[in-house]
């Protein structure tokens, strides 16, 4: 279970959470909990994090270093000592120019620097309706997957993010995430194997909050939730990992 905090949340806020979720987060080996926050408070996090979280970032550069005034390189986030970090997310490539192209780069540079991306890829609303959800998802893990070898896909999350109920309150029914998540593991398998494919985890993303979480991880393809609105708050975050849990 994934918490993407976007732009949320100041240092004290951030640390009141991480306080208010340690003691209390399950201890269950199947399931991973992480906290993606912005980078600057990173490092407090990782700092305070208990036994049973992760913490991630939301995005990087693929370069090591260099003249990319405001990026933060794979290096950099590795000194903070996260796991984890969110590339190609449906903002980053509607608001901030990010293409199949570079976030492959990102892929590759994450999974050099042994930090384990959790891909985002979706269809907007126009795509669903035209009926080419299926051609947009698979377009999109070629490009962004090419050069990933099958070992590494042990590293690699993928979440599956309808950008129509992304932050719209509107969630995917649990049967269409469902047959877009099995859909992905069946690129994954065409891409890979079927061991990659049934090993790789493909997580639900838009608008999952505690009222759904329960219907939507029950599905079979569905492994887990990456989450934003109902992830701000502790006591939700927890109801979400506590489903997984179940
Ligand atoms: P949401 O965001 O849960 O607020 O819809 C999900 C995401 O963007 O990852």
């Amino acid at each position: 279970m994934i918490a993407n905090w976007k732009m949320n949340k100041t240092r004290d806020e951030a640390l009141n959470f991480i306080y208010a979720v340690n003691e209390a987060l399950p201890s269950c080996e199947k399931v991973d909990t992480v906290v993606c926050a912005p980078a600057i408070v990173l490092r407090d996090l990782v700092k305070r994090q208990g036994d049973n979280l992760r913490v991630g970032a939301q995005n990087m550069h693929y370069e090591e270093s260099g003249a990319f005034t405001g990026e933060i390189s794979p290096i950099m986030l590795q000194t903070t000592g996260v796991e984890y970090v969110i590339l190609g997310h449906s903002e980053r490539r509607q608001y901030f120019n990010d293409t199949d192209e570079t976030i492959n780069k990102k892929v590759i540079s994450a999974l050099k620097h042994n930090l384990k991306p959790i891909l985002c890829i979706g269809e907007s609303l126009e795509q669903r309706e035209s009926g080419v959800t299926h051609d947009v998802l698979k377009q999109q893990l070629e490009a962004d997957l090419a050069g990933v070898s099958p070992e590494d896909m042990e590293n690699v999350v993928i979440a599956y993010e309808p950008i129509w109920a992304i932050g719209t309150g509107k969630t995917a029914k649990a049967c269409d995430a469902n047959e877009a998540c099995a859909y992905v593991r069946s690129v994954v398998k065409n891409l890979y194997n079927a061991a990659v494919a049934e090993e790789t985890r493909v997580l639900y993303g838009g608008s999952m909050k505690p009222s759904n979480v329960d219907e939507l991880v029950a599905q079979s393809d569905i492994d887990g939730g990456l989450v934003g609105g109902a992830s701000l708050d502790p006591e939700s975050f927890l109801k979400l990992v506590n489903a997984c849990v179940k």
